[in-house]
């Protein structure tokens, strides 16, 4: 038990609730498989609210499926102090990305109640919907349909590889967990902070526990489809051929090239490549892949834009390409106010840390264009994530949560002139 101003962490608790996390979706070679709005994507919600119940918390859903669960503060109508993740994975996902910060909001509610703590603003905890993106495109949907980045029928609308609707997949939740109040997207919140593992390699490398995250690069998704004919693959000359597989690995090559940086800055990456109909013996009528592409400036984000839209026009023939844009996430610097809510908790609770930007992105790149926001890091072991093998020890996570029970605390002061 961890005595704080902020209340009383638990560290047994929070151990053991990470541990029953790591068993739903379990690979069986140390990873998860929790893919959004899954069979087992909502067995760990239920948990969740299990936990939340026993404390007798208030529970809401909105329309994308973004839980929230609500400590009350000492009255007056304040909009809540927000913090949380997300608990769905990659397919061979580790154990902390996104589980973490969800644990560690729901560890500063309970330490707050266990020693006796009053605020004044209500503090709440969010599961946001289909961070990762790998069921559902894109990446961090259910934030970007709470600030209304993206609309919701448009999200609702998208099918997965399954065959199966984001609305589909939604009703299916709702049936199986216990009933929670209707909850309206863009409810006013007077900031949000998320806890998170780094992802990367920088905190460990400078042997710091707490990354004070200045803000996230920008990211931009998109679905390119190559379009050729399907022929037989052992009659058509080379010259009749139009082969979508051939056109798709030259973009592809140029896409790598336009973003080779000498600062190795720059990150594109083609995640998803299908080529159809996939036989040995007839030539690829048609290939999708996905793109991801990241940087820091806006400017070279643009120029990444027109290089690979002008690759698409140029070097697809004899077949054609055409784009389209999944996600825009501009370049977020987050809020000074938490920022520094952050640096001197973490410096007040003796933890060694530094001042870095996202790589990854996060749902808190949606909640900054709608309230005061900041993250948490805790370092990973060889900066590894996305992979089974993704850790951290407990003491790094447990220093994540003693900063954010801190900076809750402080943000959820009447006074706090933060947001609403
Ligand atoms: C989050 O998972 C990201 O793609 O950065
Ligand atoms: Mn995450
Ligand atoms: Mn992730």
């Amino acid at each position: 038990m961890i005595e704080a101003p902020a209340g009383k962490i638990d560290v047994d608790r929070f151990r053991a609730r990470h541990e029953a996390m790591a068993a739903i979706g379990a690979t069986g070679r140390g990873g998860i498989d929790r893919q959004a709005l899954t069979e087992a994507e909502i067995e760990a919600r239920a948990l969740v609210i299990g936990w939340a119940r026993l404390r007798g918390y208030a529970l809401s859903v909105d329309p994308i499926g973004n839980l929230f669960i609500r400590r009350p503060g000492r009255g007056g109508g304040f909009a809540p102090v927000l913090a949380g993740s997300h608990l769905d994975s990659q397919p061979n996902g580790g154990n902390f990305d996104g589980v973490y910060g969800v644990l560690a909001a729901l560890e500063v509610l309970e330490a707050l109640d266990d020693g006796g703590i009053e605020t004044d603003r209500p503090i709440e905890v969010v599961v946001w919907t289909n961070e990762e993106g790998a069921r559902f495109q894109p990446t961090t949907m259910g934030s970007a349909v709470y600030v209304g980045a993206l609309p919701l029928q448009q999200a609702l609308a998208v099918r997965g590889r399954d065959g199966v609707t984001v609305s589909e997949a939604l009703a299916c939740m709702l049936r199986k967990l216990p009933h929670c109040a209707d909850r309206a997207l863009a409810t006013p919140l007077h900031a949000y902070v998320e806890a998170h593992i780094e992802q990367g390699p920088i905190l460990e490398s400078a042997r710091r526990k707490i990354g004070v995250v200045l803000g996230i690069q920008g990211l931009r998704q998109y679905a390119v489809t190559v379009e050729g004919t399907e022929a037989h693959a052992g009659t058509t000359p080379r010259l009749r051929r139009r082969d979508a597989f051939v056109a798709a690995r030259r973009i592809a090559a140029e896409f790598d090239r336009v973003a080779t940086d000498a600062k190795d800055i720059a990150r594109l990456t083609i995640g998803r490549f299908d080529v159809s109909p996939g036989t040995t013996n007839t030539i690829p009528g048609k290939v999708t892949m996905t793109v991801d592409v990241r940087h820091p400036d806006e400017h070279e984000l643009e120029r990444l834009d027109r290089a690979i839209r002008e690759i698409c026009r140029e070097r697809a023939q004899p077949c054609s390409a055409s784009i389209e844009t999944l996600l825009t996430s501009r370049t977020v610097n987050f809020a000074t106010s938490v920022v520094d809510a952050v640096r001197e908790e973490a410096a007040r609770l003796g933890h060694g840390a530094l001042d870095i930007m996202s790589g990854a992105t996060h749902d808190a790149a949606f909640l900054a264009r709608l309230c005061p926001t900041g993250m948490i890091f805790v370092p990973c072991r060889d900066g590894v994530s996305h992979n089974e093998a993704e850790y951290t020890s407990l003491e790094n996570m447990v220093a994540g949560v003693e900063v954010l029970a801190g900076v809750v605390q402080r943000l959820s002061r009447r006074e706090a002139g933060v947001g609403a």
